[in-house]
């Protein structure tokens, strides 16, 4: 599966660019602030159906235009498609598969897998547990439809059960039954969620401790654990038993939008006493295994992002990196640099098709490899 290639439309700070892309690796390079990372989130808004860093859609609208939009061809086995997601002025987003809209997004997820490897990537680490669960959430709605489904299902009965909370707060009269309704909902759609947690986190940990190996250079035992109310003893119980503390505080207190993902090095949370190193060593190993799990389900290689990862990262991660670029690891890579001599000597080994393309000011240019 590769990119052939894509076009931005006022896409940040792209007005009209087409780019031509390489199957194997493509290079971006420029100062900061050229557009390098805006065209690495351009690709990510074509897999996820949103950018990796503005939540808010509009702020991905160039500054004082109306739409944007982002047209791609796509290689995928032995089809050509066109992939569109455009936000046109004052409607909704729009995805298209082929020309097609979809009736819903979520069909969209996992046609189009991409693996976004960042310096920000050690937040999963010490940030709260809402990034991690959204980490945890969008790899398995990659290959897990259901899973999805349900996800935004309970979500929307959440939303419900807490304005009804709100509401009998103000009022000082709750809605009982209906809060029941609620929560028949919410307490199977709980198991349901945490019981693919749970098994996913299993299947993770597989694939993450070789990787976590060789990338920090030593045998610490790793462990990625799930952390759930939900699946521990008397849930239901428990969760009923909730109600008044819920009331009070107006909000659902318990369920799998509580949930988080401890990762330990031994017998230590690696968010408190992980060094900087075994943190992005962590980082960079899930990130890893997200993209060999990935390609093992969907069965085919995302599409791998590398942002300003020579830049941020030590020699030894760094070379680790390099070697599974070189021996074609990988299928189709993007990557930025500020500094191309670097990524070129990195790259002097490799053998497959490498394209550089220099980044300024939201201009896009093919460069030659001996510039
Ligand atoms: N919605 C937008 N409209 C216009 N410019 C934007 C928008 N969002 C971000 N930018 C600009 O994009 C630039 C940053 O681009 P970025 O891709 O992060 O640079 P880098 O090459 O350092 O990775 C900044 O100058 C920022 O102002
Ligand atoms: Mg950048």
């Amino acid at each position: 599966m590769h990119l052939h290639n894509l076009r931005l439309i006022n896409f940040k700070n792209y007005t009209d660019q087409s780019v031509e892309c390489s199957s194997d690796v493509n290079c971006l390079v420029g100062k900061n602030g050229s557009g390098k990372t805006n065209f690495l989130d351009a690709v990510y808004y074509l897999s996820f159906a949103k950018s990796a860093f503005n939540s808010t859609d509009h702020h991905n609208i160039r500054h004082g235009q109306e739409y944007m939009s982002l047209l791609a061809q796509l290689q995928l086995n032995d089809s050509e498609v066109d992939i569109q997601c455009s936000i046109p002025v004052g409607q909704k987003k729009i995805v298209k598969w082929n020309k097609l809209s979809y009736e819903k997004l979520s069909e969209h997820i996992g046609r189009m897998p991409v693996v976004l490897i960042s310096p920000y990537d050690t937040d999963l680490i010490r940030d709260g547990s809402e990034l991690r669960r959204k980490f945890f959430d969008m790899m398995i709605s990659m290959f897990d439809k259901a899973y999805l489904e349900n996800l935004i299902r309970y979500n929307r009965f959440l939303k419900q059960r807490n304005s009804l909370l709100k509401e009998g707060s103000i009022k000082k009269s709750w809605d009982q039954t209906l809060i029941d309704t609620y929560d028949l909902e919410i307490i199977k759609l709980s198991n349901s969620i945490a019981k693919t947690r749970d098994e996913f986190t299993d299947s993770i940990t597989n694939y993450f401790s070789n990787h976590y190996e060789r990338i920090s250079g030593n045998q610490e035992q790793t462990y990625i654990l799930y952390e759930s109310e939900v699946i521990k003893e008397n849930f239901v119980g428990r969760y009923k038993a909730q109600i008044e503390k819920d009331k009070l505080l107006q909000r659902t207190t318990m369920g799998v939008h509580r949930d988080d993902f401890l990762f330990l090095i031994g017998d230590r949370p690696i968010k408190k006493f992980g060094s900087q190193g075994q943190q992005k060593s962590f980082a960079i190993s899930l990130k890893l295994s997200q993209f060999q799990l990935l390609e093992d389900r969907l069965e085919q290689k995302p599409i791998l992002l590398l942002d300003d990862v020579f830049d941020k990262l030590d020699d030894l991660r760094i070379s680790v990196l390099i070697e599974l670029i070189t021996s074609k690891r990988f299928g189709q890579i993007f990557l930025t640099d500020a500094r191309p001599e670097r990524t070129k000597e990195i790259l002097s080994d490799y053998k497959g098709s490498v394209q550089f393309f220099g980044v300024e000011d939201g201009r896009i240019s093919p460069m030659p490899l001996s510039s």
